[in-house]
Protein backbone atom coordinates (compact mmCIF):
# COMPACT_ATOMS: atom_id res chain seq x y z
CA UNK A 1 0.00 0.00 0.00
CA UNK A 2 1.01 3.96 -0.84
CA UNK A 3 1.05 6.52 1.83
CA UNK A 4 -1.82 8.82 1.27
CA UNK A 5 -3.69 12.13 2.29
CA UNK A 6 -6.83 12.14 3.05
CA UNK A 7 -8.75 15.56 3.19
CA UNK A 8 -12.64 15.66 3.77
CA UNK A 9 -13.69 19.04 5.00
CA UNK A 10 -16.92 19.32 3.83
CA UNK A 11 -19.67 19.58 6.31
CA UNK A 12 -22.21 16.98 4.88
CA UNK A 13 -26.15 17.62 6.40
CA UNK A 14 -28.01 14.59 5.73
CA UNK A 15 -31.83 13.99 5.32
CA UNK A 16 -35.28 14.99 5.46
CA UNK A 17 -36.21 18.52 5.75
CA UNK A 18 -32.71 19.48 5.78
CA UNK A 19 -33.09 22.49 3.10
CA UNK A 20 -34.45 24.22 6.09
CA UNK A 21 -31.19 24.69 7.59
CA UNK A 22 -29.64 26.19 5.11
CA UNK A 23 -30.29 29.82 6.01
CA UNK A 24 -28.15 28.96 9.51
CA UNK A 25 -25.58 27.25 7.42
CA UNK A 26 -24.46 30.30 5.62
CA UNK A 27 -25.04 32.85 8.13
CA UNK A 28 -22.37 30.50 9.70
CA UNK A 29 -19.92 31.86 7.64
CA UNK A 30 -20.50 35.31 7.83
CA UNK A 31 -20.86 35.87 4.26
CA UNK A 32 -22.49 39.26 2.77
CA UNK A 33 -23.89 38.40 -0.16
CA UNK A 34 -24.40 35.10 -1.80
CA UNK A 35 -24.90 33.69 -5.36
CA UNK A 36 -27.67 31.40 -5.45
CA UNK A 37 -26.54 29.10 -8.77
CA UNK A 38 -29.03 26.65 -10.35
CA UNK A 39 -29.94 24.90 -13.98
CA UNK A 40 -32.33 25.00 -15.67
CA UNK A 41 -35.58 25.16 -14.36
CA UNK A 42 -35.86 21.65 -11.75
CA UNK A 43 -35.30 23.14 -8.41
CA UNK A 44 -38.05 26.04 -9.62
CA UNK A 45 -40.74 23.27 -10.25
CA UNK A 46 -40.03 21.43 -7.64
CA UNK A 47 -40.40 23.95 -5.05
CA UNK A 48 -36.66 23.75 -3.19
CA UNK A 49 -35.58 26.71 -4.80
CA UNK A 50 -38.81 28.61 -3.01
CA UNK A 51 -38.11 26.68 0.33
CA UNK A 52 -34.06 27.34 0.33
CA UNK A 53 -35.13 31.15 -0.53
CA UNK A 54 -37.52 31.21 2.81
CA UNK A 55 -34.58 29.82 5.00
CA UNK A 56 -32.06 32.50 3.66
CA UNK A 57 -35.13 35.00 4.10
CA UNK A 58 -35.44 33.96 7.47
CA UNK A 59 -31.79 34.34 8.51
CA UNK A 60 -31.51 37.46 7.07
CA UNK A 61 -29.42 36.49 4.14
CA UNK A 62 -28.86 38.62 1.49
CA UNK A 63 -28.51 37.04 -2.17
CA UNK A 64 -28.31 37.11 -6.27
CA UNK A 65 -29.32 34.54 -8.40
CA UNK A 66 -28.07 32.99 -11.67
CA UNK A 67 -29.82 30.19 -13.21
CA UNK A 68 -29.52 28.58 -16.26
CA UNK A 69 -26.76 25.76 -15.91
CA UNK A 70 -26.94 23.34 -18.52
CA UNK A 71 -25.24 19.63 -17.96
CA UNK A 72 -21.77 19.82 -19.56
CA UNK A 73 -21.35 23.12 -18.06
CA UNK A 74 -20.47 25.87 -19.94
CA UNK A 75 -18.01 28.56 -19.75
CA UNK A 76 -19.39 30.77 -21.63
CA UNK A 77 -22.00 31.28 -18.42
CA UNK A 78 -19.10 30.82 -15.62
CA UNK A 79 -17.89 33.72 -17.12
CA UNK A 80 -20.98 35.91 -16.94
CA UNK A 81 -21.47 34.41 -13.49
CA UNK A 82 -17.59 35.89 -12.56
CA UNK A 83 -19.06 39.78 -13.98
CA UNK A 84 -22.12 39.20 -11.84
CA UNK A 85 -20.30 38.41 -9.03
CA UNK A 86 -17.96 40.89 -9.33
CA UNK A 87 -20.49 43.59 -9.83
CA UNK A 88 -23.15 42.07 -7.31
CA UNK A 89 -19.98 41.55 -4.54
CA UNK A 90 -21.19 38.37 -4.03
CA UNK A 91 -18.69 36.78 -1.35
CA UNK A 92 -20.70 32.82 -0.82
CA UNK A 93 -21.30 30.69 -3.80
CA UNK A 94 -24.24 27.84 -3.31
CA UNK A 95 -24.72 25.68 -6.17
CA UNK A 96 -28.32 24.30 -5.76
CA UNK A 97 -28.66 21.16 -8.03
CA UNK A 98 -26.09 18.42 -9.31
CA UNK A 99 -22.85 18.38 -10.62
CA UNK A 100 -23.11 20.64 -13.67
CA UNK A 101 -24.28 23.31 -11.03
CA UNK A 102 -21.58 22.79 -8.64
CA UNK A 103 -18.77 22.74 -10.76
CA UNK A 104 -19.68 25.54 -12.66
CA UNK A 105 -19.92 27.46 -9.09
CA UNK A 106 -15.98 26.15 -8.48
CA UNK A 107 -15.17 27.38 -11.70
CA UNK A 108 -16.90 31.02 -10.80
CA UNK A 109 -15.25 30.82 -7.05
CA UNK A 110 -11.60 30.30 -9.04
CA UNK A 111 -12.47 33.12 -11.49
CA UNK A 112 -13.75 35.63 -8.75
CA UNK A 113 -10.36 34.61 -6.46
CA UNK A 114 -7.86 35.00 -9.06
CA UNK A 115 -6.65 37.10 -11.81
CA UNK A 116 -6.67 36.57 -15.21
CA UNK A 117 -8.11 33.90 -17.42
CA UNK A 118 -10.67 31.25 -15.69
CA UNK A 119 -9.67 28.69 -18.69
CA UNK A 120 -6.25 28.46 -17.36
CA UNK A 121 -6.69 26.26 -15.12
CA UNK A 122 -8.82 23.80 -16.63
CA UNK A 123 -6.29 24.06 -19.63
CA UNK A 124 -3.23 23.54 -16.36
CA UNK A 125 -1.16 26.12 -17.96
CA UNK A 126 -1.04 27.72 -14.25
CA UNK A 127 -2.86 26.55 -10.80
CA UNK A 128 -5.40 28.82 -8.46
CA UNK A 129 -4.48 30.17 -5.39
CA UNK A 130 -7.65 30.36 -3.80
CA UNK A 131 -11.49 29.73 -4.34
CA UNK A 132 -14.56 31.52 -3.12
CA UNK A 133 -16.09 29.24 -0.10
CA UNK A 134 -19.18 27.28 -2.03
CA UNK A 135 -22.13 25.59 0.21
CA UNK A 136 -24.34 22.66 -2.08
CA UNK A 137 -27.93 21.47 -1.59
CA UNK A 138 -27.00 18.49 -3.46
CA UNK A 139 -30.79 17.35 -5.88
CA UNK A 140 -28.74 14.38 -7.92
CA UNK A 141 -26.44 11.57 -6.10
CA UNK A 142 -24.02 11.23 -9.31
CA UNK A 143 -20.60 13.32 -9.82
CA UNK A 144 -20.12 13.74 -5.77
CA UNK A 145 -18.70 16.82 -6.55
CA UNK A 146 -20.40 18.17 -3.18
CA UNK A 147 -17.44 16.78 -1.74
CA UNK A 148 -14.81 16.34 -4.38
CA UNK A 149 -11.90 18.87 -5.36
CA UNK A 150 -12.75 18.54 -8.86
CA UNK A 151 -14.31 20.60 -11.30
CA UNK A 152 -15.75 20.35 -15.24
CA UNK A 153 -16.23 22.73 -17.41
CA UNK A 154 -17.21 22.43 -21.11
CA UNK A 155 -15.54 25.50 -23.45
CA UNK A 156 -18.56 26.23 -25.47
CA UNK A 157 -16.41 27.71 -28.40
CA UNK A 158 -13.38 24.76 -28.68
CA UNK A 159 -15.86 22.27 -27.13
CA UNK A 160 -13.25 20.73 -24.97
CA UNK A 161 -14.66 19.63 -22.00
CA UNK A 162 -11.53 19.39 -18.44
CA UNK A 163 -11.25 18.83 -15.68
CA UNK A 164 -9.17 20.83 -12.63
CA UNK A 165 -9.11 19.37 -9.71
CA UNK A 166 -7.63 21.33 -6.74
CA UNK A 167 -8.13 21.26 -2.79
CA UNK A 168 -9.48 25.15 -2.41
CA UNK A 169 -12.52 23.89 -4.28
CA UNK A 170 -13.92 21.36 -1.67
CA UNK A 171 -17.27 22.38 -1.11
CA UNK A 172 -17.28 24.01 2.81
CA UNK A 173 -21.29 22.08 3.58
CA UNK A 174 -23.56 20.10 1.35
CA UNK A 175 -27.07 19.44 2.19
CA UNK A 176 -28.64 16.21 0.77
CA UNK A 177 -31.96 15.61 1.47
CA UNK A 178 -33.12 12.19 -0.55
CA UNK A 179 -36.20 13.71 -1.39
CA UNK A 180 -34.91 15.86 -3.53
CA UNK A 181 -33.68 13.31 -5.71
CA UNK A 182 -37.25 11.69 -6.05
CA UNK A 183 -38.11 14.35 -9.04
CA UNK A 184 -35.69 13.06 -11.06
CA UNK A 185 -36.40 11.30 -14.47
CA UNK A 186 -35.29 7.32 -14.49
CA UNK A 187 -32.72 8.09 -16.79
CA UNK A 188 -31.10 10.60 -14.97
CA UNK A 189 -30.86 8.17 -11.76
CA UNK A 190 -29.78 5.67 -13.72
CA UNK A 191 -27.08 8.14 -14.76
CA UNK A 192 -25.46 9.03 -11.49
CA UNK A 193 -25.84 5.56 -10.04
CA UNK A 194 -23.38 4.78 -12.97
CA UNK A 195 -21.38 7.75 -12.76
CA UNK A 196 -21.28 6.91 -8.52
CA UNK A 197 -19.94 3.02 -9.46
CA UNK A 198 -17.47 4.42 -12.09
CA UNK A 199 -15.78 6.52 -9.28
CA UNK A 200 -15.45 4.06 -7.31
CA UNK A 201 -14.42 1.48 -10.07
CA UNK A 202 -11.74 4.10 -11.29
CA UNK A 203 -10.30 3.89 -7.90
CA UNK A 204 -10.36 -0.59 -7.60
CA UNK A 205 -8.71 -1.16 -11.66
CA UNK A 206 -5.46 -0.08 -10.34
CA UNK A 207 -1.97 -1.73 -10.48
CA UNK A 208 -0.68 -0.54 -7.35
CA UNK A 209 -0.54 -0.23 -3.49
CA UNK A 210 -3.83 -1.87 -3.39
CA UNK A 211 -5.29 -2.33 0.12
CA UNK A 212 -7.67 -4.81 2.26
CA UNK A 213 -9.81 -2.17 3.84
CA UNK A 214 -10.32 0.41 1.02
CA UNK A 215 -11.19 -2.70 -1.12
CA UNK A 216 -13.61 -3.61 1.65
CA UNK A 217 -15.01 -0.17 1.61
CA UNK A 218 -15.25 -0.31 -2.64
CA UNK A 219 -17.00 -3.28 -2.79
CA UNK A 220 -19.13 -2.47 -0.07
CA UNK A 221 -20.33 0.58 -2.13
CA UNK A 222 -20.54 -0.80 -5.23
CA UNK A 223 -22.90 -3.51 -4.22
CA UNK A 224 -25.08 -1.34 -2.72
CA UNK A 225 -25.33 1.02 -5.24
CA UNK A 226 -26.27 -1.89 -7.41
CA UNK A 227 -28.83 -3.38 -5.32
CA UNK A 228 -30.42 0.16 -5.06
CA UNK A 229 -30.46 1.12 -8.33
CA UNK A 230 -32.16 -1.92 -9.70
CA UNK A 231 -34.62 -1.47 -6.83
CA UNK A 232 -35.21 2.51 -8.14
CA UNK A 233 -35.95 1.10 -11.30
CA UNK A 234 -39.20 0.12 -10.15
CA UNK A 235 -39.74 1.74 -7.13
CA UNK A 236 -38.14 5.80 -7.51
CA UNK A 237 -39.78 7.08 -4.22
CA UNK A 238 -38.09 4.67 -2.12
CA UNK A 239 -36.48 6.83 0.58
CA UNK A 240 -33.74 4.23 1.80
CA UNK A 241 -32.89 3.33 -1.67
CA UNK A 242 -32.53 7.08 -2.64
CA UNK A 243 -30.55 7.64 0.60
CA UNK A 244 -28.20 4.63 0.00
CA UNK A 245 -27.39 5.71 -3.24
CA UNK A 246 -27.12 9.74 -2.53
CA UNK A 247 -24.39 8.71 0.26
CA UNK A 248 -22.66 6.39 -1.73
CA UNK A 249 -21.99 9.19 -4.31
CA UNK A 250 -20.32 11.15 -2.11
CA UNK A 251 -18.41 8.74 -0.81
CA UNK A 252 -17.12 7.42 -4.02
CA UNK A 253 -15.62 10.33 -4.93
CA UNK A 254 -14.41 11.89 -2.09
CA UNK A 255 -11.47 9.87 -1.63
CA UNK A 256 -11.89 7.32 0.67
CA UNK A 257 -12.53 4.22 -2.13
CA UNK A 258 -8.46 5.51 -2.96
CA UNK A 259 -7.16 5.47 0.14
CA UNK A 260 -3.56 3.47 -0.61
CA UNK A 261 -3.90 3.18 -4.01
CA UNK A 262 -1.84 4.49 -6.72
CA UNK A 263 -4.42 7.26 -7.59
CA UNK A 264 -6.80 5.41 -9.58
CA UNK A 265 -7.05 4.68 -13.74
CA UNK A 266 -9.42 7.21 -14.34
CA UNK A 267 -9.42 6.42 -18.30
CA UNK A 268 -12.85 5.84 -18.80
CA UNK A 269 -13.23 9.29 -17.32
CA UNK A 270 -10.90 11.12 -19.72
CA UNK A 271 -12.66 9.15 -22.58
CA UNK A 272 -16.31 9.81 -21.48
CA UNK A 273 -15.19 13.90 -21.38
CA UNK A 274 -14.63 13.73 -25.21
CA UNK A 275 -17.55 11.86 -26.13
CA UNK A 276 -19.18 14.60 -23.78
CA UNK A 277 -17.45 17.25 -25.24
CA UNK A 278 -18.32 16.46 -28.96
CA UNK A 279 -21.69 14.97 -28.57
CA UNK A 280 -22.58 16.46 -25.37
CA UNK A 281 -24.24 13.31 -23.83
CA UNK A 282 -25.19 12.53 -20.08
CA UNK A 283 -21.85 11.98 -18.42
CA UNK A 284 -22.62 8.82 -16.78
CA UNK A 285 -24.38 7.23 -20.35
CA UNK A 286 -21.59 7.82 -21.53
CA UNK A 287 -19.39 6.21 -18.95
CA UNK A 288 -21.53 2.93 -19.54
CA UNK A 289 -21.01 3.13 -23.14
CA UNK A 290 -17.12 3.26 -23.05
CA UNK A 291 -16.59 1.00 -19.98
CA UNK A 292 -16.95 -2.74 -21.78
CA UNK A 293 -14.43 -1.87 -24.42
CA UNK A 294 -11.94 -0.57 -22.09
CA UNK A 295 -12.50 -2.77 -19.53
CA UNK A 296 -11.94 -6.01 -22.38
CA UNK A 297 -9.10 -4.15 -23.57
CA UNK A 298 -7.09 -3.67 -20.59
CA UNK A 299 -8.04 -6.96 -18.57
CA UNK A 300 -5.19 -8.86 -19.94
CA UNK A 301 -3.15 -6.05 -17.82
CA UNK A 302 -4.88 -6.37 -14.49
CA UNK A 303 -6.30 -9.84 -14.37
CA UNK A 304 -6.28 -10.30 -10.60
CA UNK A 305 -8.47 -7.02 -9.71
CA UNK A 306 -11.08 -8.08 -12.34
CA UNK A 307 -11.50 -11.35 -11.11
CA UNK A 308 -11.94 -10.84 -7.46
CA UNK A 309 -14.56 -7.72 -8.78
CA UNK A 310 -16.12 -10.28 -10.99
CA UNK A 311 -17.04 -12.41 -7.52
CA UNK A 312 -17.03 -9.71 -4.77
CA UNK A 313 -18.96 -7.20 -6.32
CA UNK A 314 -20.98 -9.18 -9.14
CA UNK A 315 -21.01 -12.72 -7.39
CA UNK A 316 -20.42 -14.21 -10.18
CA UNK A 317 -19.18 -18.05 -10.00
CA UNK A 318 -15.33 -18.76 -10.26
CA UNK A 319 -14.18 -19.63 -13.70
CA UNK A 320 -11.44 -21.90 -15.02
CA UNK A 321 -8.83 -19.31 -14.23
CA UNK A 322 -8.56 -15.31 -13.19
CA UNK A 323 -9.34 -14.31 -16.68
CA UNK A 324 -12.35 -15.95 -17.30
CA UNK A 325 -13.96 -14.84 -14.32
CA UNK A 326 -12.76 -11.61 -15.17
CA UNK A 327 -14.54 -11.97 -18.48
CA UNK A 328 -17.91 -12.98 -17.09
CA UNK A 329 -17.68 -10.11 -14.13
CA UNK A 330 -17.64 -7.46 -17.04
CA UNK A 331 -20.49 -9.55 -18.86
CA UNK A 332 -22.53 -9.10 -15.45
CA UNK A 333 -21.60 -5.64 -15.03
CA UNK A 334 -23.33 -4.86 -18.62
CA UNK A 335 -26.20 -7.27 -17.91
CA UNK A 336 -26.37 -4.44 -15.19
CA UNK A 337 -26.37 -1.47 -16.94
CA UNK A 338 -29.09 -2.89 -19.47
CA UNK A 339 -31.36 -3.68 -16.51
CA UNK A 340 -31.18 0.28 -15.60
CA UNK A 341 -31.63 1.43 -19.05
CA UNK A 342 -27.83 2.41 -19.19
CA UNK A 343 -26.04 1.57 -22.86
CA UNK A 344 -23.12 -0.78 -23.10
CA UNK A 345 -21.54 0.86 -26.60
CA UNK A 346 -21.97 4.25 -28.72
CA UNK A 347 -24.49 3.14 -30.83
CA UNK A 348 -27.25 2.51 -27.75
CA UNK A 349 -25.52 5.90 -26.37
CA UNK A 350 -27.25 7.12 -29.48
CA UNK A 351 -24.35 8.35 -31.63
CA UNK A 352 -22.02 7.18 -34.39
CA UNK A 353 -19.06 8.93 -34.82
CA UNK A 354 -16.89 8.90 -37.63
CA UNK A 355 -13.74 7.64 -38.20
CA UNK A 356 -11.96 11.24 -38.36
CA UNK A 357 -13.97 11.98 -35.17
CA UNK A 358 -12.77 9.09 -32.82
CA UNK A 359 -9.33 9.78 -33.97
CA UNK A 360 -9.94 13.56 -32.70
CA UNK A 361 -11.33 11.92 -29.78
CA UNK A 362 -8.58 10.10 -29.25
CA UNK A 363 -6.11 12.70 -29.88
CA UNK A 364 -7.80 15.53 -27.54
CA UNK A 365 -7.69 12.71 -24.78
CA UNK A 366 -4.03 12.67 -25.22
CA UNK A 367 -3.61 15.99 -24.91
CA UNK A 368 -6.36 16.31 -21.81
CA UNK A 369 -3.80 13.82 -19.75
CA UNK A 370 -0.69 15.20 -21.25
CA UNK A 371 1.06 11.58 -21.07
CA UNK A 372 -0.08 7.87 -21.28
CA UNK A 373 -3.38 7.48 -18.62
CA UNK A 374 -4.39 4.68 -16.74
CA UNK A 375 -3.38 2.43 -14.08
CA UNK A 376 -5.05 -0.83 -14.85
CA UNK A 377 -3.03 -0.55 -18.32
CA UNK A 378 -1.34 2.91 -19.17
CA UNK A 379 -2.95 3.94 -22.38
CA UNK A 380 -1.26 5.92 -25.24
CA UNK A 381 -3.48 7.81 -27.83
CA UNK A 382 -3.35 4.51 -30.40
CA UNK A 383 -4.57 2.82 -27.28
CA UNK A 384 -7.58 5.40 -26.77
CA UNK A 385 -8.46 5.15 -30.31
CA UNK A 386 -8.53 1.29 -29.96
CA UNK A 387 -10.90 1.55 -27.35
CA UNK A 388 -13.38 4.21 -28.98
CA UNK A 389 -13.42 1.65 -32.09
CA UNK A 390 -14.50 -1.06 -30.34
CA UNK A 391 -17.25 0.73 -28.73
CA UNK A 392 -18.23 2.05 -32.04
CA UNK A 393 -18.49 -0.94 -33.06
CA UNK A 394 -15.62 -0.46 -36.13
O1 LIG B 1 -30.80 21.84 -14.94
P1 LIG B 1 -31.94 21.20 -14.22
O2 LIG B 1 -33.26 21.71 -14.65
O3 LIG B 1 -31.76 21.24 -12.72
O4 LIG B 1 -31.96 19.64 -14.66
C1 LIG B 1 -30.94 18.73 -14.36
C2 LIG B 1 -30.14 18.28 -15.57
O5 LIG B 1 -30.92 18.34 -16.72
C3 LIG B 1 -31.56 17.44 -13.91
N1 LIG B 1 -31.84 17.39 -12.48
C4 LIG B 1 -30.96 17.49 -11.47
N2 LIG B 1 -31.56 17.29 -10.30
C5 LIG B 1 -32.87 17.09 -10.58
C6 LIG B 1 -33.05 17.16 -11.98
N3 LIG B 1 -34.25 16.97 -12.56
C7 LIG B 1 -35.31 16.73 -11.76
N4 LIG B 1 -35.20 16.62 -10.41
C8 LIG B 1 -34.00 16.79 -9.79
N5 LIG B 1 -33.91 16.64 -8.47
O6 LIG B 1 -30.62 16.43 -14.20
C9 LIG B 1 -29.86 16.81 -15.32
C10 LIG B 1 -28.40 16.49 -15.05
O7 LIG B 1 -27.85 17.34 -14.07
P2 LIG B 1 -26.27 17.43 -13.91
O8 LIG B 1 -25.95 18.39 -12.82
O9 LIG B 1 -25.65 17.64 -15.24
O10 LIG B 1 -25.92 15.93 -13.45
P3 LIG B 1 -24.67 15.32 -12.74
O11 LIG B 1 -24.73 15.55 -11.27
O12 LIG B 1 -24.56 13.97 -13.24
O13 LIG B 1 -23.42 16.20 -13.23
C11 LIG B 1 -22.79 15.91 -14.45
C12 LIG B 1 -21.59 16.80 -14.63
O14 LIG B 1 -20.64 16.58 -13.57
C13 LIG B 1 -19.36 16.29 -14.15
C14 LIG B 1 -19.73 15.60 -15.43
O15 LIG B 1 -18.65 15.54 -16.33
C15 LIG B 1 -20.87 16.46 -15.92
O16 LIG B 1 -20.39 17.62 -16.55
N6 LIG B 1 -18.55 15.55 -13.20
C16 LIG B 1 -18.06 16.23 -12.14
C17 LIG B 1 -17.25 15.63 -11.21
C18 LIG B 1 -16.72 16.39 -10.05
N7 LIG B 1 -16.83 17.71 -10.08
O17 LIG B 1 -16.16 15.83 -9.11
C19 LIG B 1 -16.84 14.24 -11.31
C20 LIG B 1 -17.63 13.47 -12.30
O18 LIG B 1 -16.85 12.38 -12.74
C21 LIG B 1 -18.11 14.21 -13.49
O19 LIG B 1 -17.11 14.29 -14.50
ZN1 LIG C 1 -17.92 10.80 -13.16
Amino acid sequence: MFNFNFYTPTRIVFGKETEYRIGKLVKNVNCKKVLLHYGSGSVIRSGLLGRIKESLDASGVTYVELGGVVPNPRLSLVREGIEFCRKEGVDFLLAVGGGSVIDSAKAIGYGLANDGDVWDFYEHTRQASACLPIGVVLTIAASGSEMSNSSVITNDETLEKRGYNNDISRPVFAVMNPESTMTLPPYQTACGCTDILMHTMERYFTNGGNMEITDAIAEGLMRTVITNAKILVDDPDNYDARAEVMWSGSLSHNGLTGCGNDGGDFASHLLEHEIGGMFDVAHGAGLAAIWGSWARYVIDNCTPRFAKFAVNVMGVEPGKDDMETGLKGIAAMEDFYRAISMPTNLKELGIDPTEEQLETMAKNARIATGGPKGSAKKLEAEDMLKIYQMAAGK
